[in-house]
């Protein structure tokens, strides 16, 4: 691995008491190209811009996949990451259905592992912060053939966050666009997936509301996930959330808060959840909460769903699951308990710096 560090570190100019979302990025990233069917050699650089030609297929098919997880630190001042051979998995199984190679193993978990030991003083251990970190894969030859491409760039970049969004979230219920379609590549963490949500998230967000929640393509009956999340609904005493399907993404806060659910005896079930089953559990008072996760987010409060013309309003609770789940995920994230998962793995350096 080539290792050019920055000659001058970004670090003390940077404002950590307002980090807007991903808008800061740390000193260095990590690229490897695929030429030739094969993925060269990996090198760390200094942040800074790429070459693109105009005819870089990427810009004209949108071929590209893309993964979210997050680092933290412990007291000791070591870096955390999170569940780190999930995102690796999940990043391949995306590039498989788009059509582009996988990525090897020991590129991805050891360059990621070098990037961070590099950036390590980008994440900081104050309550809040973590360094959210975006390995990418996208089309990069030049050629505007409708096609997959014949190279492709990996690019691993991080930025240090604090929240992504306040305490809670409005959300309304979509019914007219999709997020996602059987057969299509709603699991898959494509970039195109995003570009498709915008539209409707920004009507959205015009009329109040931070997000949608996704229905069914079909019927637009059943409840899918909610912006860029998987969501969760808390009738009685269980939790709910929609059963994985190829137009739902394969969450990995959705799978830890599941075992961290399953582990503390709380009933989770798995399975279609319709528009109307929510409508009459609200109305029956039984809707005790309803929220979202994410690795952006971790778990965030819905404290509105809108249906139509009817916004049904969750109060937050003093016994609310979700904030107690996301207080025990959390203190496996930043080491304050024993990770009896085996989720977290320190961020270690290995390679020579040239
Ligand atoms: C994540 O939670 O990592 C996401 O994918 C959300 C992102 C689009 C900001």
């Amino acid at each position: 691995m080539k290792i050019k560090k920055a000659s001058q570190s970004r670090l003390n100019t940077i404002d950590f008491s307002t980090l807007p979302f991903g808008t800061v990025f740390s000193d260095h990233m990590l690229i490897c190209n695929y030429k030739d069917g094969k993925w060269g050699n990996v090198e760390i650089l200094p942040y800074g811009p790429i070459e693109m030609n105009p005819g870089t297929q990427v810009l004209h098919y949108g071929q590209s996949v893309f993964e979210g997880m997050k680092a933290f630190k412990n007291t000791k001042n070591e870096m955390l990451i999170f569940r780190k051979y999930e995102n690796f998995k999940r990043l391949n199984k995306s590039a498989v259905r788009l059509s582009i190679p996988e990525i090897p193993e020991d590129i991805f978990i050891k360059g990621l592992d070098e990037l961070l030991a590099l950036d390590s003083d980008w994440c900081k251990f104050e309550d809040g912060y973590s360094l959210y970190i975006r390995p990418f894969i996208f089309a990069s030859a030049e050629c505007v053939k409708a096609s997959s491409s014949a190279e492709y760039k990996f690019i691993i970049i991080t930025c240090p966050t604090k929240k992504y969004y306040g305490d809670s979230i409005d959300i309304v219920i979509e019914e007219s666009f999709t997020r996602a379609a059987k057969g299509g590549v709603g699991f898959a963490k494509a970039a195109g997936n995003y570009a498709a949500s915008f539209y409707p998230t920004k009507q959205a967000n015009a009329n109040g509301f931070h997000q949608v929640i996704w229905t069914d393509s079909i019927e637009h009956k059943y409840i899918e996930e909610a912006g860029t999340m998987n969501i969760w609904f808390r009738i009685g005493d269980k939790l709910i959330t929609p059963e994985l399907n190829d137009s739902i993404l394969e969450g990995i806060t959705r799978d830890s808060i599941i075992r961290l659910a399953e582990d503390s005896g709380i009933n989770v079930e798995q399975r279609r959840v319709s528009v109307s089953e929510i409508l009459n559990a609200y109305q029956s008072g039984e809707l005790k909460e309803v929220f979202g996760t994410g690795t952006a987010v971790t778990v965030i409060p819905i404290s509105s769903v809108t249906y139509r013309k009817d916004k049904m309003t969750i109060e937050a609770l003093e016994d609310s699951l979700s904030i107690q789940l996301k207080q025990k995920l959390q203190a496996i994230q930043k080491g304050e308990v024993k990770d009896i998962y085996g989720w977290t793995h320190k961020a270690a350096s290995t390679a020579s710096i040239i």
